[in-house]
């Protein structure tokens, strides 16, 4: 059965709220671990669907995968038996492509169902096509299968065309045992890569300069075991960053890494809210109304495109007119019509958001329409007056850890009930008042 959140907006958020591991980082770091033969453990996982279906595929394919506790996981990549990833795994968890980089990398060869497009637009992958077959991989794509295999995979000098997440993960997976000298230029240089490739290192890897926009890998011969323990989630911090400011209140945001958050913190602190940092913490509090911005989204260190709907739920109460443009994915503005159900007063023309700031949000029903966009309702539905549903909630369990009780646990009063259950929601009516 299905399940919906139902929220009864107007508390301000109040406490401490503990940030899981982060899940785009663990999504690589996950594939990775099946590169080699001996027994990884990886730690401080999030509890979320993606890993959770990750976890299954890599299974899928004949690892070993125990799951030590809800945060741990330790796997071991010798009994693989197979490198064919089904498009089922692909339309369940797109990041399962990162088992490509992965098995070509240590096997010279894999097989993997082409991802379509998503709720949030077009994606391609030419550039981890183009990443692979310049490391002299042949690759092609039939019957909606992307097929990979080398006689022996080195180094080379890859400059990427668009500066992509996926591709730098990729690339670096299927470089890290090449022969010889690989380069990629114009390397994204998010949080995440500098995980993975710090993960990579841990497990006898040779790769410097993550976290800048050359990435230079020196290829080994194999990997070996590791203990790791995954960075906390910047997109979970930034969404309780947010809805402490919107609902006016004061959170402290434990288990982050503030250099991660100056892009979201720095729109915080413009807008009239106050953040203070500590050394693994956040305090971010809002007594007054906060003010209009104009928000543009780009590659790290600039505003990321996972806040977009956040923030531009955050600036849809504020005072004034705000801008926000989106320009990393094209359908990234799907939730606008839901928000406006809600009272928001919000124009889209092309990839620019123009945001008249309301005072009030209502309570409605409305329905998550992606990962992100379903965060930003749920922030919404925690200022707005009166009962809101949200349903469609499987997408925001793709990657917010106990969200409905990390939310709660802060005062707000939001449950988890079965969508169609009258009972359930009446029971919460009462309760609530
Ligand atoms: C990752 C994140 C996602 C985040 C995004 C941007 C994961 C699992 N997901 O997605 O949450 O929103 O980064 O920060 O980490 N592109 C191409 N060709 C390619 C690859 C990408 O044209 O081969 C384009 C995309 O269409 C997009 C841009 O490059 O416009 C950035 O995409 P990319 O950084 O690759 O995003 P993902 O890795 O898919």
């Amino acid at each position: 059965m299905e399940n919906q959140y139902i929220i009864k907006g107007g508390k301000p958020l109040f406490g401490e709220v503990t940030i899981s591991g982060a899940k785009n980082a663990a999504l690589g770091i996950l594939a990775a671990a099946i590169m080699t033969d001996e027994t990884v453990l990886i730690d401080n996982l999030p509890d979320v669907r993606d890993i959770n279906v990750l976890l299954q595929a890599i299974e899928g394919i004949g690892a070993t995968v125990d799951r030590v506790d809800r945060h741990a996981v330790k796997i071991n990549g010798s009994t693989i038996g197979d490198v064919t990833i089904d498009y089922d795994s692909i339309r369940k968890i797109r990041a399962s492509y990162y088992l490509l980089g992965a098995l070509l990398g240590k096997y010279n060869k894999a097989q993997v169902a082409l991802p379509g497009g998503c709720d949030i637009g077009s994606r391609p992958i030419d550039q981890h096509l183009k990443g692979f077959r310049a490391l002299g991989a042949t690759v092609n794509i039939e019957y909606g299968m992307i097929n990979t295999y080398a006689d022996e995979l080195t180094g080379n000098h890859i400059f990427l065309d668009v500066v992509s997440v996926g591709a730098t993960i990729n690339i670096m997976l299927a470089a890290c045992m090449a022969e010889g000298r690989t380069v990629i230029e114009n390397a994204a240089k998010e949080p995440h890569i500098v995980d993975v490739a710090n993960f990579l290192n841990s497990m006898g890897a040779n790769i410097k300069g993550a976290g800048t926009d050359k990435i230079r890998i020196r290829g080994v011969e194999k990997l070996h075991a590791s203990e790791y323990s995954i960075i906390p989630d910047q997109i979970e911090a930034g969404t309780f960053m947010v809805a402490a400011a919107a609902t006016k209140g004061n959170v402290l945001i434990k288990n982050v890494i503030p250099k991660h958050l100056e892009a979201i913190s720095g729109k915080l602190i413009e807008i009239g809210a106050r953040v203070e940092e500590f050394d693994d913490a956040v305090r971010v509090s809002a007594d007054e109304r906060l003010h209009h911005s104009q928000i543009k989204t780009s590659p790290y260190p600039g505003f990321p495109t996972d806040m977009q709907p956040q923030f531009a739920t955050l600036l849809a109460l504020s005072e004034g007119t705000s801008t926000v443009t989106e320009s990393i994915f094209e359908n990234r503005f799907k939730y606008v019509d839901e928000l406006s159900r809600m009272g928001a007063a919000i124009k889209v023309e092309g990839n620019v958001a123009i945001i008249e700031g309301v005072e009030h949000f209502t309570g409605a029903a409305v329905s998550a329409p992606d990962l992100r966009a379903g965060a930003a309702l749920v922030v919404a539905a925690l200022v707005a007056d009166g009962i809101s549903t949200v349903d469609s909630i499987h997408y925001i369990e793709r990657g917010y850890e106990s969200f409905e009780s990390k939310i709660s646990a802060l005062g707000a009063s939001m449950e988890k009930i079965p969508i169609d259950d009258e009972r359930a929601a009446n029971k919460f009516r009462l309760k609530v008042g």
